[in-house]
């Protein structure tokens, strides 16, 4: 998938850039009135809209007419519905919900995002709190697992299907959050031994998926720190959207480690938003953004920062592939003896 920018070298194309944070405002306002649950099978008139989301109703219908000119409503007669897509993804309690991802943008980087300047001048995140704040609180601890589960829903599919999983016994995701990925894993590969190593807070919210996901049991949960606890020994060990809330330094740290814990013949595998040497894609300079924003050191990275040091760490081959629309996957397999 490639991203679209206005034609910016008019002036109409330059203020349709700056304009376009209202466009992102006006998804993110409907997926916290949750809008799209409130269509899912009923379509509605303006007034009957109003009415279920309890609005005033002045600016409703441009606001309804604006989602439509955005391709997530439709309207025939005077009724609105879901468009396709947002009728899949953004319907609350629907299996392929991404909206966690968007509230959590909405409530945390729309507002990191308005100090960007901020940032760049002192090199500091402008989030609000730190990410001890947030695992020290359930409810916002939820929010953050609403947001990663929006993106491991969608690439579970994707990493099943990108590696050979045969011959492979065990599997571990490091920072696997409440253990999506690795559910997706095993569910699709039940010989595999699921294991997830994340920060302890996470256990409840792990147990709790786990027992919703059948798999209580197939998949382990080992809490600790990553950078002071040891991790268990698996097959194949996972990196996802781990390394790029770090600095280079640790990242290293983390690869290495990662990369000690895999057994004779697996492979360390990492995704992130990975970017190009001369980076040009707007998706994910953005997300690197958002490292700078909520990060003390993190940032999305090139390739070769793995590939060179897959080197050093004696990876016996290296592969990289497109995993989903935005993200890389590098796997670095180890020899079997
Ligand atoms: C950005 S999330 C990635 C979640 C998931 N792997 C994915 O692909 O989206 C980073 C994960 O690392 C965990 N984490 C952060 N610091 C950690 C630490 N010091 N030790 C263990 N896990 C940590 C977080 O709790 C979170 O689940």
């Amino acid at each position: 998938m490639t991203s679209t920018v206005p034609d910016v070298s008019t002036p109409a194309g330059i203020i349709r850039l700056g304009s376009a944070f209202c466009d992102a405002k006006a998804l993110l306002t409907a997926v916290e009135l949750d809008l799209f649950s409130t269509l899912c099978a009923v379509p509605a008139p303006i007034d009957e809209i109003r009415d279920r989301l309890g609005l005033h109703g002045r600016g409703l219908s441009d606001f309804l007419q604006l989602l439509v000119a955005l391709g997530l409503l439709e309207k025939s007669g005077d009724r609105y519905r879901n468009a396709a897509g947002a009728d899949q993804y953004l319907v609350r309690g629907k299996p392929s919900y991404v909206g966690g991802f968007l509230q959590q943008a909405n409530r945390n980087l729309y507002r990191a995002w308005d100090r960007l300047p901020d940032a760049l001048r002192t090199g500091k995140p402008q989030a609000v709190g730190d990410f001890s704040d947030v695992v020290g609180n359930p409810e916002r601890l939820g929010h953050f697992i609403g947001m990663m589960d929006a993106l491991t829903q969608v690439l579970g599919p994707e990493l099943v299907g990108a590696l050979d999983w045969n011959g492979q016994s065990s599997v571990l995701d490091v920072g696997g959050c409440r253990g999506n990925m690795a559910a997706h894993i095993v569910k699709a590969h039940p010989h595999l031994e699921g294991h997830v190593f994340d920060l302890p807070q996470m256990e409840p919210f792990f147990t709790e998926h786990m027992e919703n996901s059948g798999l209580t049991g197939s998949v382990l949960f080992h809490g600790g720190d990553f950078f002071r606890d040891p991790l268990p020994q698996a097959d194949v060990v996972v990196l996802g959207h781990v390394l790029h809330d770090w600095d280079r330094e640790q990242r290293a740290f983390l690869r290495r480690k990662a990369f000690d814990a895999v057994g004779p013949g697996g492979a360390l595998v990492v995704y992130d938003r990975m970017l190009d040497d001369e980076p040009t894609h707007v998706e994910n300079l953005v997300i690197s953004l958002d490292m700078l924003l909520v990060t003390d050191g993190g940032a999305e990275y090139p390739v070769s920062e793995i590939r060179d040091h897959a080197t050093v760490l004696g990876a016996s081959s290296v592969r990289v592939q497109p995993l989903g629309d935005y993200d890389t996957l590098v796997e670095c397999r180890k020899t079997v003896s």
